[in-house]
């Protein structure tokens, strides 16, 4: 099982006014000056997963600006495309994403496979990926929200349910808060939300302590080396429930109790103050049984390509997933010549396509025949 990008075209991309790439199944390595356009391509990959890509940009940002031709048509429909041809053993798949339009003047998203109308989650099955980007690097000293974020999309990206629970979840959650705080106290309207709160939460937690598990397997099932292991913990009210193996009825049934004793607080609070909205992801690094936050910048940084690559393997491994793309930004940044080596030797062992980026060819040197290199510039890319 094989999986990668056969050809990838941009058009009124960020910088990239027309962009196209025909590539084989090789790593693609992407060089070339700051503000060339290397990262902008990343990004136009993962704009056909669920989210908003690796910048979390609006549809709006990401058109080209500065285009005189799209000033000269304000009804030209399609603001910006991102198309790809995606292979995965012998069979392909045309995945397209972008903005259109609407006759009211607004843009709308366009998700496509194979030219028909597909839901995010149609897209994501068909080409998985992973990043990992410089903005990243705090990732274990930031804020809980965006580990929790990152969670939830490598756990998206075993299970594409996981999105509609969120979002099932998030709306829940406000409709509730928005009663709370006109103290709309009415039993039967608040205890319902209450319930698809439950529900859709005790979904989602068990989802990521499933995540967890296999992600902690694939990480075991290699010896120490290049990149630390990783002892993961998710720290949340329901999660834990599930880590000590209660039965998903019942803790859905504990959560709905809990919502109702605490509406008055979370009247008070202005929002709710459990669940798993509020759920963290904690790191450990095994080898010096250090929290990941008191490691070193590099560390930091090989604990999460560990994770990332422990990721791919946990989704070859998964009958329900496969293979996944790994996109990593400016790859080389805090990693020494046998890190980088050692990176370069599991991304080729993946079965998915590896993308990386950095200002400059040599960085890419390990490589040898093994990748194909495009140099960037000035929103062109050329190959060599
Ligand atoms: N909507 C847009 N329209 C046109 N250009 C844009 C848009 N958004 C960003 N850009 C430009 O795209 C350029 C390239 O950005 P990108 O982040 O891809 O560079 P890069 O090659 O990754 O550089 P670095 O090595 O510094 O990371 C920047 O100069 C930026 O100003
Ligand atoms: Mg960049």
């Amino acid at each position: 099982m094989r999986l990668h990008i056969a050809r990838l075209t941009l058009n009124n991309f960020r910088n990239h006014a027309a962009l196209d790439l025909q590539l084989d199944a090789r790593p693609v390595c992407l060089f070339g000056p700051n503000g060339a356009g290397k990262t902008n391509i990343l990004e136009a990959l993962t704009m056909l997963a669920p989210g908003r890509g690796l910048r979390s940009a609006s549809l709006t940002d990401v058109a080209r600006a500065g285009d005189d031709e799209m000033r000269a048509q304000p009804n030209l429909s399609q603001v910006w495309t991102v198309s790809a041809r995606v292979a995965q053993d012998g069979e392909e798949t045309v995945l397209g994403a972008g903005a259109e339009r609407t006759p009211e003047g607004g843009v709308k998203r366009l998700a496509r496979r194979d030219g028909q109308p597909a839901t995010a989650a149609e897209l994501a099955d068909a080409a998985r990926m992973t990043w990992l980007t410089p903005a990243m690097d705090r990732l274990w000293s930031g804020p809980a929200g965006d580990r929790r974020r990152f969670f939830d999309r490598l756990t998206l990206a075993r299970a594409t349910e996981h999105g509609q629970a969120a979002a099932a979840y998030e709306r829940a959650m406000r409709e509730r808060q928005r009663l709370l705080s006109d103290r709309v106290f009415d039993n039967a309207w608040l205890g319902g939300l209450e319930r698809e709160m439950s529900a859709h939460g005790a979904a989602i937690a068990a989802a990521r302590v499933e995540t967890l598990h296999r992600l902690q397997d694939a990480i075991d099932a290699r010896p120490d080396g290049a990149f630390p292991k990783a002892l993961l913990a998710l720290e949340g009210l329901l999660e834990a429930r599930f880590e000590r193996g209660a039965k998903s009825a019942d803790v859905e049934e504990d959560f709905a109790e809990l919502l109702r004793d605490v509406r008055g607080r979370d009247a008070g609070a202005g929002r709710a103050l459990d669940g798993p909205h509020r759920s963290d992801l904690k790191a450990r690094h095994a080898a010096k049984n250090m929290d990941a936050d008191q490691c070193s910048t590099g560390e930091q940084k090989a604990l999460l390509l560990g994770l990332t690559l422990a990721q791919a393997r946990a989704l070859a491994n998964d009958p329900g997933a496969g293979p996944s793309l790994i996109l990593i930004d400016e790859a080389a940044a805090h990693l020494d010549a046998v890190r980088r080596a050692a990176l370069f030797e599991e991304l080729l062992a993946n079965p998915g396509q590896a993308w990386l980026t950095g200002t400059d060819e040599n960085l890419f040197e390990a490589f040898g025949e093994r990748a194909q290199m495009f140099e960037v510039r000035d929103g062109a890319v050329s190959g060599v």
